[in-house]
């Protein structure tokens, strides 16, 4: 006992600031978060004897059904499961401590469209937290916390309250007794030990696997003496949970049952932004200094009125709801790009798209900031979150450039939406809803953010018809679902059947003249650039004929004389986007798929207003899925000469499905195909996106393509003169009689696009 005094006694000597500060001691300083942070971090290495360990990336691992990285825990998911390998390094761990980066965005906690409305939600949050694996249990658990807590923090004790598990007699489980007495042990009074049910006091990381009771501090903002235990999880924004404690000693099982787990585990999640706020004594955390720099630097740039924590109408304006938003934002915006999660499509990759457009949106609509404004905060967030995770320092300049990337092209996007929002309003009657149609083209075509439509609509003082618009979607993913399969063609709309064929043939209407879908360049600094097109409607097609005219609101497949959207073929899909009628610049058509049918390339459209062969339409590739596409179809080229390369010769591809998400490649070999052998593939494909080549490509007949040694082709017709594609060696050095150049590089007749980090050749 006398050297555990001794023990807290230097520990609080060498605590070199004053923790507490609470209105008592007004003047005195705050402690900073960094401060607070590497306390905890501190407290339970030399104190407790726990191993430090860094954050996990927010990118989860080995988890297909997380989006991110959203507990402490998550990277001792196969500890807990037993299913981690008795000689692997995590197998040895007992006592861990670590500041876990989490996002909460998306799937089953999704914080995002509370963020910036109140003065609380984050989808960036830091989660303190210790384990014990099979080590100690709810004495040293409960009796560490208690100590930090009120000790170290020097948080008055008769402001923390403590729930237990009150049992479950449909489970057979009873009250966690142990637990209570933990706490009345340590001296918490009686009427701060609170039982509560299964929905707040049991915790379990899934429908089956490891679970058991938990234990909550929870902290009243308001205290005087208060009794404040009839508002613990009541929700209110004055008594808060600080910290979860979870007692890991049972299994569910697959048939619903409880069993007890041969090994007890401690695993416990404290929110820092929440600590901070309480240890910095605020009523929010974006009162605090892990926010305080973010909202100054933005004040700095946009000069809209300083951040005064306003919410609801008071705030009005939204401006400071945009301030919360934008600084909330970029915090998990450049933690994520730091951790290889960049805006895009699908997965986690749409959700980080859909938070950098509502940053950008309320930066450039509410602060009338600048762009480049959310780039321009990254050395601050580098300043409040570097320390921690250094890996953001190291990446502040790929994370600026990625940012203003992605802004600028939502940023051209925004403008046009918005025009289109407000001519839309203006035609509405009184009284209804917002039409589908226009907002599923905004979502569609310009890759507007749902709650972003949402929320420009309710400033007008309208909705959106849901109904309508969730019907839209559906068809859509259902339309997705079944749609085009490498090398077939698309819809009822986009299929032209024989007879029309014929009487376009006969009518002597010219084929689409698709080259200018190559028409892309890679600027100064590796950014592509990709021409406009403009082009004329030749015909529509619609039920099976060909008409002059479709009307509005119908879907119809549009030809025209030329077009630079790439239709689906060899495998790869097709271009979105959306064209506009010269002159009527606000109303988009999207642009949903496109197809080839005897030489004519059919884009399947909307047609939100009437369109009739004639009109004068501009073209707008959708450039980021295409970029994609284009990466995806590359790594298939490489990926086809490392199978060659490591299976042998006798490797034939057999087909392939790009799409801007994923790639799948479809390939013959003798024999199985070992572990050992895909590393390989895998290492050569590797090597090969490191050495960053440039691909080149050439038109030639396809004779003389033939007669390439070591070229690889798929089993398809291919057009006369034929594109290939080579990596590193010009394709005049491909084509000389004796060159060896194909057999050692990858060469390929290739109908797709590619992409090349450093130089795209024109044809
Ligand atoms: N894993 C527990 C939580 O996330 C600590 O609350």
């Amino acid at each position: 006992m006398a050297a555990a005094a001794r023990l807290r006694r230097r520990l609080l000597l060498e605590v070199p600031w004053r923790w507490r500060c609470s209105p008592r001691r007004d003047g005195a300083a705050c402690p900073s978060a960094g401060q607070i942070r590497a306390a905890f971090l501190r407290f339970f290495e030399e104190r407790h004897g726990h191993r430090r360990l860094p954050s996990a990336p927010v990118r989860p691992r080995g988890d297909p059904r997380l989006l991110f990285v959203n507990a402490g825990m998550n990277q001792f998911k196969p500890i807990f499961l037993g299913t981690v390998h008795p000689r692997s390094e995590l197998a040895q761990y007992r006592r861990v401590v670590n500041s876990q980066k989490c996002v909460r965005a998306g799937g089953k906690h999704n914080d995002l469209e509370d963020v910036g409305r109140d003065t609380y939600h984050h989808t960036f949050f830091e989660m303190l937290g210790n384990w014990s694996f099979g080590d100690y249990f709810k004495e040293e658990a409960c009796s560490m916390a208690w100590e930090l807590l009120t000790e170290v923090y020097e948080i008055p004790r008769d402001r923390l309250y403590v729930t237990y598990f009150g049992g479950d007699p449909s489970l057979g489980l009873s009250a966690d007794e142990e637990c209570r007495d933990v706490w009345l042990h340590l001296g918490v009074p009686a009427s701060h030990v609170l039982p509560f049910p299964l929905k707040d006091n049991f915790w379990e990381m899934g429908d089956t696997g490891p679970c058991g009771p938990c234990t909550e501090i929870h902290y009243d903002h308001v205290g005087g003496g208060r009794n404040a235990a009839a508002l613990v999880n009541q929700g209110s924004p004055d008594v808060v949970e600080i910290w979860n404690l979870v007692f890991m000693q049972y299994s569910r099982e697959v048939e619903g049952n409880l069993l007890p787990l041969p090994q007890h585990h401690v695993d416990t999640g404290m929110g820092l932004e929440r600590l901070v706020t309480v240890l910095q004594n605020k009523r929010s955390s974006y009162d605090t200094d892990l926010f305080t720099p973010i909202l100054d630097a933005i004040h700095k740039v946009c000069r809209a009125p300083r951040y005064q924590g306003l919410v609801g109408n008071a705030d009005v304006g939204r401006v400071n709801m945009a301030y919360r938003v934008v600084a909330d934002h970029v915090r998990t915006l450049c933690v994520c790009i730091t951790d290889g999660i960049y805006p895009g499509f699908s997965g986690a990759e749409l959700v980080l798209r859909r938070i950098l457009r509502r940053a950008v949106r309320f930066c450039s609509e509410v602060l009338q900031a600048p762009p480049g404004l959310l780039a321009s905060l990254v050395p601050t967030v580098v300043e409040v979150l570097g320390d921690a995770y250094p890996e953001l320092t190291r990446n502040a300049n790929q994370i600026k450039d990625i940012l203003n990337e992605n802004e600028a092209a939502f940023l051209s996007s925004l403008e046009r939406g918005r025009r289109i929002i407000e001519r839309t309003v203006q035609q509405m009657e009184p009284s209804t809803n917002f039409p589908a149609e226009v907002a599923w083209s905004l979502y569609g075509s310009l890759g507007f953010p749902l709650d972003l439509i949402d929320l420009m609509l309710e400033e007008k003082g309208i909705s959106l018809d849901s109904a309508a618009f969730n019907k839209l979607a559906l068809e859509d993913a259902k339309r997705k679902a079944g749609g085009p399969q490498a090398g077939q063609t698309g819809t009822a709309n986009t299929r032209l059947d024989v007879h029309s064929l014929a009487w376009l043939q006969g009518s002597s209407v010219p084929t689409t003249d698709d080259s200018p879908k190559y028409t892309y360049t890679l600027g100064l600094h590796g950014q592509y650039e990709f021409s406009p097109c403009q082009a004329t409607v030749l015909m529509l097609y619609k039920d099976q004929s060909l008409h002059k005219e479709v009307g509005a609101g119908q879907r119809c497949g549009v030809i025209l004389d030329r077009t630079n959207f790439y239709a689906e073929q060899g495998g790869q899909d097709s271009d979105q986007g959306y064209m506009i009628r010269l002159g009527q610049q606000d109303v988009l058509f999207p642009v949903e798929s496109v197809h080839l049918c005897g030489g004519y390339v059919i884009h399947e459209v909307t047609a939100v207003e009437t369109l009739r062969a004639g009109d004068q339409v501009q073209l707008f590739v959708d450039e980021a899925q295409r970029l994609a596409c284009m990466r995806n179809h590359t790594a298939t080229h490489l990926l086809s000469f490392a199978l060659r390369r490591v299976l042998g010769d006798s490797t034939e591809q057999r087909g392939s499905h790009v799409t801007a998400q994923q790639l799948r490649f479809d390939f013959d070999t003798k024999g199985h195909v070992t572990v050992e052998q895909l590393q390989q593939v895998e290492q050569v494909v590797r090597d090969l996106i490191q050495k960053n080549e440039v691909v080149h490509m050439a038109e030639v007949p396809l004779t003389l393509a033939r007669r390439v040694q070591g070229l690889r082709a798929v089993d398809e017709e291919y057009p006369d003169p034929v594109r290939i594609v080579s990596l590193g060696v010009p394709v005049e050095n491909v084509l000389t009689c004796d060159s060896k150049a194909a057999m050692q590089t990858s060469v390929e007749l290739c109908c797709g696009t590619n992409e090349s980090r450093r130089k795209v050749n024109p044809f």
